[in-house]
């Protein structure tokens, strides 16, 4: 970049470290993988706050206790600060705004500093809350998640963004941060219900269509055993997952989205749409699936996308278990504010990514509506009979 006495326009770069662990028993065996990443400074005790999803430690009983004893046994490393923290579950805790100043008013009590660790268990919606929580107090807090639904440790608590629900709009408050570290570990899905456990592969699904057919091949052929919770089937693909979305941040040259498209956010412009819509009856998993076969029947009926593929990729989200049809559907011209709404998330003009094949996304400026009702139409369609179907059987 030039720059003159008077005007310096100086481009420059900051080092990140993005720390992933998987672990299948961090709370017993592998304790020492959270340990280790809690560093002490000034040679004091590394200061801890744990912040839970009430549901995951309803759930699991011996939840808090573990924990109190992961840091009272190492006095010399960890200091566990206040109580073991609890935050209503789900899309509650990203639609509570007095939530937000409730957190913050225990970080401030509580005199957490920027070399102070948050760490938080919970799904996808209570990472998303505290992890915006921590980002703004003092500017930064060092964040740990431990992300317990399959949608978090494949997807978004790889990411570095975070975010809370404002004016009835996904995300609309938010922020980009880099986790100081994120441990996936596979016991904490066991009490997970049926439904949270499918609903992280929709984004598994999305990121093998953009990024890799072998990937994409494969959860196709495990689609049924993932339905019926067989880990040595799943876990690997919720770790191929994850690594994926870890390179595209690592490696993709735009982790906090500067640039005019988000890949990653591939049948994500009606899905946040539905979800609002629904109530957010809708998760957002199972609203991903829906959005992802939309735009993968529009990329067939307008960009080339091979219809046998298109078909793959329904029969794929069917046999993972995902209902592919929501009454929001019905009502096409609230669904299509969410085009808008995508655009404006991002600024500049409309982005979206489709696909040309698999591994092969393509990015688009205009929707041709009619070809888009049309693929909304197939997709609830494909819904319909297959369930007929499967209830005659
Ligand atoms: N930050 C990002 O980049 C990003 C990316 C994708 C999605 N998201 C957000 O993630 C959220 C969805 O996350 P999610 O799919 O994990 O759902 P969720 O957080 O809403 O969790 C679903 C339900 O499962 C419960 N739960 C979580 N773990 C459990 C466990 N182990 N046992 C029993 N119950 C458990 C929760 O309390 C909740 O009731 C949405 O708000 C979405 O917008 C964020
Ligand atoms: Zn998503």
């Amino acid at each position: 970049m030039t720059s003159t006495p008077d005007r310096l326009d100086v481009d420059f770069n900051v080092p990140f470290t993005h720390r992933l662990r998987f672990t299948e028993n961090l709370l017993d065996k592998e304790a020492d993988v959270l340990a280790d990443l809690l560093e002490s400074s000034d040679n004091k005790p590394a200061r801890v706050q744990f912040w839970l999803d009430q549901n995951v430690a309803e759930s699991r009983p011996d939840l808090v206790s573990l924990l109190k004893r992961f840091v009272d046994s190492r006095p010399d490393r960890l200091q566990r600060i206040g109580a073991i923290q609890l935050v209503p579950g789900g899309e509650e805790a990203k639609n509570d705004t007095h939530l937000l100043e409730k957190i913050l008013k225990v970080f401030n009590v509580s005199d957490l500093d920027r070399r102070s660790y948050i760490v938080v268990v919970g799904g996808g919606a209570v990472l998303d809350a505290i992890g915006f929580a921590a980002s703004i107090a003092h500017r930064g807090l060092r964040l740990v998640r431990i992300p317990t639904t399959t949608l978090s440790q494949a997807d978004s608590g790889i990411g570095v963004k975070n975010s809370m629900n404002l004016f009835q709009k996904k995300n609309w408050m938010g922020s980009f941060a880099v986790p100081w570290a994120v441990i996936n570990d596979s016991e904490m899905l066991s009490t997970l219900s049926n439904r949270d456990f499918i609903g992280g592969f929709s984004e598994a699904v999305k990121v093998s269509l953009l990024k890799d057919r072998v990937m994409f091949d494969q959860i196709c052929r495990a689609a049924t055993s993932i339905a019926d919770r067989d880990m040595s089937v799943a876990m690997p693909m919720i770790r191929d997952s994850a690594r994926l979305h870890l390179d595209h941040i690592t490696q993709g040259g735009d982790p906090f989205e500067m640039l005019e498209a988000r890949p990653l956010d591939f049948g994500h412009w009606s899905a946040h749409k539905m979800e609002t819509m629904s109530d957010f009856s809708l998760r957002h998993g199972e609203a991903v699936a829906i959005g992802v076969a939309i735009d993968t029947v529009y990329s067939s009926l307008e960009l080339g996308l091979s219809k046998k593929t298109a078909h793959q990729v329904l029969e794929c989200l069917g046999n993972l278990g995902f209902h592919l049809c929501d009454p929001s559907l019905s009502n096409v011209k609230v669904l299509f504010d969410g085009l808008e709404e995508f655009r404006q998330h991002l600024g500049g003009r409309l982005t979206l990514t489709m696909l040309k094949d698999v591994g092969e996304p393509f990015e688009i400026h205009s929707v041709n509506r009619d070809k888009m009702l049309t693929a909304i139409e197939q997709v609830a369609h494909f819904a319909e009979t297959r369930e007929a179907f499967q209830s005659e059987s």
